[in-house]
């Protein structure tokens, strides 16, 4: 059967070369794609927010499941469109991916139904989310509605830097539309609690944890990820249950009670604090990237076979079988990223990949015989291993014999996991 994979970062790549692995999947197709997946799929040069176009090709193709990486599309609708053409495709509605689209949305749903969050408030007007930051104090957390790419929040120390953030992200005079949300900074350590949804049932994917900020120790300014680790010794069996049953399970029953039933990866940011309680810091209607790389490297189930159930809402008889060694990536980002990437440098010394070692591919083009930078994060180089340190040790060999010019990438990730 064939398969289309919408996306071209790295997270597509590690979807790409699983759904590959499965018997039943003849060709797999990855719109736009990358540099790395030219070598496990076909590449189809229509972009990811092109929806009816992705819908003509995937029914010319006879594609047999399609799967959406990136959360622009779903945004955009393209669930309801393929679905609208009878096409199976794997993700939630545009209405079910307001949980990622609109943090207002989000927000409102968790207080409706019970889900353990940050305390917030909603604001369209400047003047009184200032008061409301000088009533609360400070830190406080400063959000923009709708989609960011990461770049939307502001974590504030003082009132003059969550004044300036509420001023950048709601201008005097654009009258209306732009809100943001403002809610209590929480304190704790982050993981990511990825789920498979057939609107109904619920299967966990391994836990992870990604790094977001730039520079090592957390320092520099927010990136979609530098690196991540599966699984994460921070999701302990009992934090595993608290979010499962506090989170994910009212979420999943709350969007079928809310007529938007939930299909497609679902993914709690979960902030965990030093007594185990468990609060949702952000939904995302899809999988994390840089954290799909090292969860889909342990996966050893057939996904293809995994996510037709998912489209068949035959979820509640799957389980799913995962390598138990630690899979560790880390992410090379190009100069000038995340303000402003170069692309074009050639990329030098990519190994062989293999069972314990693959380079995903994000921001990379063939060009020539050559691999060129063509964006922000680059490549993640991950690697399996019996330890935390094991796994960073072979990935961090692997990164040193891989060169292009300007390479950025962080010396320290899965050092928490080694710290537990
Ligand atoms: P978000 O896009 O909502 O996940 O926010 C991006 C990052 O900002 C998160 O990964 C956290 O590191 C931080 N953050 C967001 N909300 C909060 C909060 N309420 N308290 C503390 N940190 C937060
Ligand atoms: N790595 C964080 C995200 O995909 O949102």
């Amino acid at each position: 059967m064939k398969v289309l994979v919408i996306g071209g970062g790295g997270r597509e790549h590690a979807l790409a070369w699983r759904l590959a692995a499965s018997p039943r999947v003849q060709r797999v197709f990855v719109a736009p794609g990358n540099g790395g997946t030219a070598r496990d799929a076909r590449l189809h040069n229509v972009q990811i927010t092109e929806l009816e176009a992705l819908a003509d090709f995937a029914q010319a193709e006879k594609v047999a499941l399609t799967v959406v990486g990136p959360e622009a599309p779903l945004a955009a609708g393209v669930v309801d469109a393929f679905r609208a053409r009878g096409l199976r495709i794997f993700g939630p509605t545009r209405a079910a991916a307001q949980l990622e689209s609109s943090k207002a949305f989000a927000k409102e749903f968790m207080r409706r139904h019970a889900i353990p969050t940050a305390r917030h408030a909603t604001f369209t007007d400047a003047a009184q989310a200032r008061a409301y930051v000088e009533q609360q104090g400070v830190p406080i957390v400063v959000k923009a509605d709708g989609l960011a790419a990461g770049k939307g929040v502001v974590v504030a120390q003082t009132v003059d830097e969550a004044h300036a953030a509420i001023d950048a992200m709601l201008p005097a005079g654009t009258g209306g539309g732009a809100r943001v949300v403002i809610e209590e900074c929480l304190a704790g350590e982050e993981a990511s609690f990825i789920v498979l949804c057939d609107g109904q049932h619920v299967l966990p994917l391994a836990s992870s944890q990604d790094h977001k900020r730039l520079q090592d120790g957390d320092a520099g300014p927010n990136t979609g990820g530098m690196g991540a680790y599966s699984p994460a010794p921070v999701v302990t069996p009992n934090v595993h249950a608290k979010a499962m049953h506090e989170i994910i399970l009212p979420t999943v029953a709350g969007m079928a009670r809310d007529g938007m039933p939930f299909t497609g990866f679902l993914y709690a940011g979960l902030m965990i604090d030093a007594k185990g309680a468990v609060r949702t810091l952000e939904f995302n209607a899809r999988l994390g990237d840089p954290e799909a790389q090292p969860i889909l490297m342990r996966l050893k189930s057939d996904l293809f076979d995994v996510l037709m159930h998912a489209t068949d809402a035959t979820l509640g008889g799957v389980e799913l079988q995962w390598d138990r060694r630690t899979a560790l990536g880390v992410v090379m980002a190009a100069a000038g990223y995340p303000q402003a990437p170069r692309t074009g440098d050639a990329i030098d010394g990519l190994p062989a990949d293999s069972e314990e070692l693959m380079v995903f591919h994000a921001g990379t083009v063939q060009r020539d015989g050559k691999t060129l930078t063509a964006g922000g994060r680059v490549l993640c180089v991950t690697a399996l291993g019996d330890s935390v340190k094991l796994a960073q040790q072979r990935a961090y060999d692997a990164l040193a014999g891989i060169h292009f010019d300007g390479a950025q990438h962080r010396r320290d990730i899965g050092q928490r996991a080694i710290k537990h």
